[in-house]
């Protein structure tokens, strides 16, 4: 067995002194809160990454992880896929940069192709992004466009983003309250899972031109709807000629057990956001739109919407060799597979240990919510000493999620689990303070 499907393999303890080492140098060149070394210099630096193959990763004092966390989603098909691996050393035989909107480059209407099939609709077209908050802009570009009209309805919670429409629609407080001042104040939220008859009544009263939903809400806690809500949605957005937006940038390409979760729960959007897995680690997002709807971009003159490494050619190198991984009938029942397995297991973990509150997800999207920010973090990091890579989101910081490569090993994903079960345990070190005010994650099963 090689670098990709084996054990933790703990030999200093995290962070390593390479690691800190490391850390300092950050501290002084890089601003600070966007890295892994906290601003503060008491706090504890993060572990430095240098080599990562399939589910694992190494870090510079040669401790061995197992990343629950994919790389954010995006390393689905787990780290330096063999095949993702070889289509960018191709493409860097040929060609590393084109001339995004002006001269294409000849891997991009293949994959503009590959992902219109993709689509949970007929005659799809894509626009390329090159990250999942500049997918969420164009949709909302493509929206106002079409429609002429000037609301978003979006959810709390979510996440869309951190650029400025994204963020307009993104809801925890501390992302926002900095910018508040320059928020599209056009983005009207409500609650995840509301009544579909207040959602059909702030919709007639207004002229909104799309909603954006997570169909699943990942990063802030992992939330899946109540049954039939995201059908109810799309009805009632078609009765008032509102345009659906599927944010799918965590939950695409396979995460759920389905290519696009929105379409398997009986919501067809009208755009649909994807990116993260899509570039199997490179950089790539993209909007899939009707024919109709992109005929918006018709325009004279020069692109409304580019930016300078659009559709870059190492992207879709990667994203080409990706997909044909994602997409793979057996990746998509495997994950279904392990995800009832993951479901019997961590559906056990509220009764097991006192910690934890509840435990929501499907497929290989999991979040654990615990009593407290200060019980996740501490698991966080109990777990990352062991050699288990996980992170913890929620609106309030609670929920732990695991995010596996769809394609880990199963005796690892189970190694992992046992070392988060070992960390969950009263006195390993995750044990909790006191809990914070129920929110909305909790009502929603
Ligand atoms: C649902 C969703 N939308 C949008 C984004 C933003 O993507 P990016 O970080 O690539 O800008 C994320 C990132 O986590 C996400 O989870």
């Amino acid at each position: 067995v090689t670098l990709g499907a084996l054990p933790p393999l703990i030999t200093v303890a995290p962070p390593g002194p390479r690691s800190r080492a490391l850390a300092r140098r950050l501290r002084a060149a890089e601003a600070p809160g966007i890295n892994t070394v906290p601003a503060d210099p008491t706090a504890e630096a993060g572990i430095v990454w240098s080599e990562a193959a399939g589910a694992n990763v190494v870090d510079v004092d040669g401790n061995r992880y197992v990343d629950l966390t994919s790389g954010f989603g995006a390393a689905a098909i787990g780290h330096r896929h063999p095949s993702v691996v070889v289509a960018l050393r191709d493409q860097s035989d040929r060609l590393v940069h084109g001339l995004g909107d002006v001269s294409a480059h000849d891997l991009r209407p293949a994959l503009a192709e590959r992902l219109a099939q993709l689509a949970p609709f007929a005659a799809a077209q894509v626009f390329f992004a090159v990250t999942g908050a500049e997918a969420v802009e164009i949709a909302l570009k493509t929206a106002f466009l079409a429609t002429r009209r000037t609301e978003i309805l979006a959810f709390t919670p979510s996440y869309h983003g951190l650029t400025f429409g994204a963020l307009a629609a993104t809801t925890r407080p501390a992302f926002r309250e900095p910018f508040a001042a320059h928020l599209d104040s056009h983005v009207h939220h409500l609650p995840y899972g509301a009544e579909t008859e207040q959602i059909s009544a702030l919709l007639r009263g207004g002229q909104f031109a799309c909603i954006l939903v997570e169909p699943i809400v990942g990063r802030e806690g992992v939330l899946v709807p109540p049954a039939g809500w995201l059908q109810r949605l799309g009805i009632a957005c078609h009765e008032t000629g509102t345009l659906v937006i599927a944010d799918e940038v965590f939950t695409g390409f396979g995460r759920t057990g389905a290519i696009f979760v929105s379409a398997a729960e009986g919501l067809v959007p009208d755009l649909l956001c994807c990116g993260k897995a899509l570039g199997g680690g490179m950089p790539i997002a993209a909007v899939l739109g009707t024919r109709q709807l992109m005929a918006v971009w018709n325009t004279a003159g020069e692109a409304l919407h580019t930016s300078t490494f659009v559709a870059h050619p190492l992207s879709c190198a990667a994203a080409l060799a990706a997909l044909e991984v994602l997409t793979d009938p057996a990746v998509l029942a495997r994950v279904a597979r392990i995800g009832r397995a993951l479901f019997d297991r961590l559906s056990r973990w509220p009764t097991r240990f006192p910690t934890v509150k509840f435990v929501r997800g499907r497929g290989m999207l999991w979040g654990v919510e615990l009593d407290s920010a200060a019980a996740a973090h501490t698991l966080a990091t109990t777990a990352r000493s062991r050699g288990v890579l996980v992170l913890a989101g929620g609106a309030t910081g609670r929920v732990l999620q695991i995010v596996p490569p769809l394609t880990i090993a199963e005796p690892i994903l189970d190694v992992a689990l046992d070392v988060l079960e070992g960390a969950l345990e009263p006195g390993s070190g995750s044990s909790a303070s006191s809990g914070d005010a129920a929110d909305l994650s909790s009502q929603l099963q």
